[in-house]
């Protein structure tokens, strides 16, 4: 059963709390990045004014670790909401205490608000010993609604906590959406069905692999996860990172995926360095040859780009997270390009998740190719993992957590 959403409520002329995912990626001069996650929340926020209702905004930024600061201040995000909407948005530099609450109990229908990171108190990420953050939170509205997909998968205070303060609470669009493309995902993807995941760590995305399993006709391993699977299998992988405390499992997921019948494509080949860093000086080597004690492997090479490209011709659904190698500099970035311009022109249902995959999408220009591009990373994978989230919960529940 899915929680209420906004179309299920009378929102007219009332006071919302309105928790956003406004966790926008940074310049290195601590400017907006790419402003797609304050652009998913507008129509949601549209919606309330549109009802005349007041709409008091909540999110996080970063991770501050319970202390204000500067360069995670939302500030920024209040001034590009305003150029979005083409109206006001009043920015408070707290999101508890006694000027917030007295501004927000004078606010008027259409005004449209947004408080501080919740972030910068350490109520929010650990509840359990803060409870009074919640409660102070709970004062600021009369309706709560959840529009933060890429939140909902923390245990924190306005996702968690929040909501059982509220007689009436109740997903918002851009939550609703992907709540419903992510379901579908599993149930009426048509086949073939592929699944591509990247990232380094084995531990957090075993459990999404082993539920694709279920699902999928192939599965595509890369990232540096793609190292602790190939030392599995017995190859030579040099430097590069290996989730030691985890072979185990990524052993038996091998064998999982044998005894379903589902393809697992490992990398072939690899992208190698002395070091990961801009300026490297790279060559490429095949894992059967095993990468040299001295070199890391940082993306997937040639052979296994083309390889990959020619599988996922004629598939049909195609679910990726995560980057096939180390994105975020230039040398190993060719292998998720690659990847993620053959997703786009496939043809395929495409459903593409987290920061790397969408950022090389956008770099190419062809994030508008994609069927559904999910505001969530980590949500995502849970969502599809477990078909709930923690947030998705708490909209259910309606006694005090505490
Ligand atoms: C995200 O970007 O995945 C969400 O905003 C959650 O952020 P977090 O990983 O810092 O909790």
């Amino acid at each position: 059963m899915m929680p209420q959403t906004l179309h299920d409520i009378d929102v007219s002329g009332k006071k919302i709390l309105l928790r956003v995912d406004f966790n926008v990626p940074l310049t290195p001069s601590h400017e907006i990045a790419d402003d797609e996650r304050i652009r998913s929340a507008t129509s949601t926020i549209r919606y309330l004014l549109s009802k005349n209702a007041s709409v008091v905004i909540i999110s996080h930024l970063g991770r501050p670790s319970g202390h204000p600061v500067p360069e995670f201040s939302l500030a920024p995000c209040a001034r590009r909401l305003s150029e979005l909407l083409g109206r006001e948005v009043t920015f408070i530099p707290n999101c508890i205490g006694d000027e917030v609450r007295k501004y927000t109990s004078k606010i008027e229908p259409g005004e449209v608000v947004l408080l501080e990171n919740l972030r910068f108190h350490l109520g929010e990420e650990d509840p359990q010993h803060h409870p009074e953050f919640a409660k102070e939170l709970s004062k600021l509205g009369e309706i709560y609604i959840n529009d933060a997909f890429g939140t909902c998968h923390r245990k924190h205070a306005s996702i968690f906590y929040l909501p059982s303060y509220f007689e009436e609470s109740a997903m918002g669009f851009l939550v609703e959406r992907e709540v419903l493309v992510l379901s579908n995902l599993l149930t009426q993807a048509e086949d073939p069905f592929v699944a591509i995941v990247g990232g380094s760590k084995v531990s957090s995305k075993i459990g999404i692999l082993e539920s694709l399993l279920e699902r999928v006709s192939a599965l595509f391993i890369g990232g540096a996860m793609a190292f602790t699977f190939l030392k599995v299998k017995g190859f030579q992988v040099g430097n590069s990172l290996v989730d030691e405390n985890h072979l185990d499992q990524a052993k038996s997921l091998c064998k999982k995926a044998k005894s379903r019948n589902v393809a697992l494509h490992l990398p072939e080949d690899f992208v190698i360095a002395p070091a990961l860093k801009e300026g490297s000086e790279t060559s490429e080597i095949d894992i059967e040859l095993g990468i040299p004690s001295n070199r890391i492997g940082g993306d997937i090479g040639s052979k296994t780009i083309e390889k990959w490209k020619a599988a996922l011709r004629g598939v049909r659904t195609v679910f990726w997270n995560g980057p096939l190698g180390v994105f975020e500099l230039t040398p190993f970035r060719r292998g998720t390009l690659e990847i993620a311009r053959q997703v786009a022109e496939s043809g395929a249902m495409s459903i593409v998740g987290g920061g790397d995959s969408t950022a090389a999408l956008k770099m190419l220009g062809l994030d508008q190719k994609i069927t559904h591009l999910s505001t969530g990373g980590g949500a995502t994978l849970e969502f599809i993992e477990h078909q709930n989230l923690p947030g998705l919960e708490a909209l259910k529940q309606k006694e005090s957590l505490f």
